[in-house]
């Protein structure tokens, strides 16, 4: 978007009188990694229904999980000369040149739910959660649980190179330091897919004395814990019992086992990104200040005590 246009928009939207709720006119163009999990498809729904609400012409892109079809989506908006762009980065590395030429093009881009290893001036801002304390909020529930019991941990990591699969690593090892009782005794990448989680927990339980050594699963989205708890059922054992289950999102389908008693944890992961988004958007063309470069989201536990049938019947509607 080049300055006149900016001008342009920003005058139409004070003349139409449009609040942030009603940006005038915009076409945003929607890179979405896919439809890996549960928590990714409420958040396609959420960004769709957020744009809906304040006029936005979305124009999304579904990259089924391949990096270089995010790229050619992103090209694709930049020839369209579409307003900005939002995009889901599946992994961390590999963005500098096309976040280039949407900077050469005027059109900001903001990052959602996920980081890039790049420099910060080639995006307007961020909306993702810390996915550090992610990680450490679930370990530290861990260890707050175990107590000084030896406990033999079997983590599944999230899609190798991206930013939550680091950085929720990252925060549960951070978490466990220092208590040498409790050891990450396997971790493998799930994908952060529910079919791929089962699988590799299957060969964990194989691995581990049929599953009778595992003391927790650690998995870093709530689809890997819920194909993971059905390894576990299928192995005679107890989910929630036998193995303890830690996982991060907040997806109905967590609540569901912890109601079943066979989920332990959760930590929130708001599949709202897009307003926030769409907001620091708004605030941009209407006066040019940049918004904060990261906007951070919550990121609350949740336990059986937390009323997990309330919590499922509260997500129903938000597309998971
Ligand atoms: O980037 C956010 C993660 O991606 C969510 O935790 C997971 O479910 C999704 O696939």
């Amino acid at each position: 978007m080049n300055i006149l246009r900016k001008l342009a928009l920003s005058a139409s939207v004070i003349a139409l009188g449009c609040t942030s709720a009603m940006a005038a006119d915009l076409t945003v163009g929607f890179s979405q990694i896919g439809s890996e999990s549960g928590w990714r498809a409420a958040e396609t729904s959420v960004t769709k229904q957020e744009a809906e609400k304040r006029g936005i012409t979305l124009k999304f892109a579904d990259a089924q999980q391949k990096q270089e079809n995010q790229i050619k989506a992103l090209r694709g908006f930049i020839a369209q000369g579409v307003d900005a762009i939002l995009v889901a980065p599946v992994v961390a590395t590999g963005w500098e040149d096309v976040l280039t030429e949407a900077k050469e093009a005027n059109i900001p881009v903001i990052l959602l739910d996920r980081g890039v290893d790049a420099p910060q001036d080639l995006y307007l801002t961020s909306v993702a959660s810390d996915q550090v304390k992610e990680g450490r909020v679930a370990g530290e529930w861990l260890v707050k649980t175990v107590g000084d019991r030896p406990c033999k941990v079997v983590e599944l990591q999230g899609t190798v190179g991206s930013t939550p699969a680091i950085n929720r690593k990252k925060g549960f090892e951070e978490a466990l330091a220092g208590h040498a009782n409790i050891t990450i005794a396997r971790s493998q990448t799930g994908d952060f897919t529910r079919a791929k989680g089962k699988e590799v927990m299957e060969g964990f339980i194989k691995a581990e004395n049929g599953g009778k050594d595992i003391c927790a699963m650690y998995a870093h989205n709530d689809d890997m814990a819920v194909g993971g708890i059905q390894a576990i059922k299928d192995a005679g054992l107890k989910p929630g019992t036998d193995i303890l289950v830690a996982s991060i999102d907040a997806v109905p389908d967590i609540f569901a086992a912890m109601v079943a008693g066979e989920a332990n944890a959760t930590v929130e992961l708001t599949p709202n990104m897009a307003g926030p988004a769409f907001d620091a958007l708004d605030a941009f063309l209407k006066d040019g200040k940049a918004p904060e470069k990261f906007i951070i989201t919550e990121s609350k536990l949740y336990t059986p005590a937390d009323n997990p049938q309330g919590e499922y019947d509260n997500r129903k509607g938000l597309g998971y």
